[in-house]
């Protein structure tokens, strides 16, 4: 079944910097698609709003890529895919992939205790969303949990190493890592920024988990099913949006990404 012109570009959205993290895993899977990445900076951060902001914010982005044509939809945040993924795929004519389910996946592939931990914001720690995908797919499953509002305003910073940091790091980890955890879920795009702090504080027996590779694994099922993939010769192009500053985004990015984000345009994400 033919869907229509696959030649359109992916939309992936985060409410910053942190969704390029899933956005790096799209073209390193799939170098011919072209993506419009939108960071919402001037509403950053998403995790400390209510269920009714997100939704309205997560509508707004979605619209914008839809009115450039994209194919699908990327929501690479947790906190808007915790909130408004099913008001996404009810009301866009675009398929729409969240990251939720794609990390809750990786958790149980890759635990041997079953005792998995998740970090996220406080919209995703407090809606219970993890632990209730993660037992859906394994019941056996522990899951213990802690928000970590602060990582998010250090990865946007590019504030990834160093004192500060580490004790911050160290501050929201240990209870969680008291309860023998095997594996721990970065379940908000922006902590694979700070994954090295991470790593270092949760030690060498605590496996950390990033949705970024399964959802590009979602997202090349997803395309392939609707007819939507490109030829394997072609090379796609990158675009990146932005509601704030363009200058802070391309630094931090470009720090991130490991080459200059030579365009980041400005775009005005009004409330519609
Ligand atoms: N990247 C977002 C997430 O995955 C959170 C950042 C924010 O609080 O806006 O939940």
């Amino acid at each position: 079944m033919k869907t229509g012109n696959p030649y359109r570009p992916i939309g992936v959205f985060d409410s910053g910097v942190g969704g390029l993290t899933v956005c790096r895993k799209i073209w390193e899977t799939l170098p011919s698609e072209s993506i419009v990445y939108l960071g919402d900076t001037a509403r950053v951060p998403y995790g400390s709003k209510s269920a009714s902001t997100v939704i309205r914010y997560a509508l707004t982005c979605a619209n914008l890529l839809v009115n450039r044509n994209i194919k699908l939809l990327v929501v690479a945040c947790n906190t808007a895919t915790a909130f408004a993924l099913e008001t996404l795929q009810e009301q866009l004519q675009v398929p729409v992939v969240g990251v939720i389910v794609p990390g809750a996946r990786a958790a149980c592939k890759h635990s041997k205790s079953g005792r998995i931990g998740v970090i996220g914001t406080r919209g995703v720690i407090n809606s219970g969303v993890y632990v209730k995908t993660i037992q859906e797919i394994r019941p056996d499953a522990k899951v213990y949990s802690a928000a970590c509002p602060l990582f998010v305003p250090f990865a946007e910073e590019g504030w990834t190493e160093g004192d500060v940091i580490e004790t911050v790091a160290r501050t929201y980890l240990s209870d969680l890592l008291g309860k023998g955890i095997d594996t721990l879920v970065l379940g908000c795009t922006h902590y694979p920024l700070l994954r090295e702090v991470i790593a270092e504080t949760a030690g060498e027996s605590v496996r950390l988990v990033d949705s970024a590779e399964e959802t590009a694994f979602a997202v090349t099922q997803k395309i392939e099913q609707e007819n939507l993939r490109v030829p394997d010769h072609t090379r796609g192009n990158h675009i990146f949006l932005v509601s704030d500053d363009p200058k802070n985004f391309a630094q931090t990015g470009a720090r991130f990404l490991g080459y200059s984000l030579e365009q980041v345009e400005w775009v005005d994400v009004c409330d519609g």
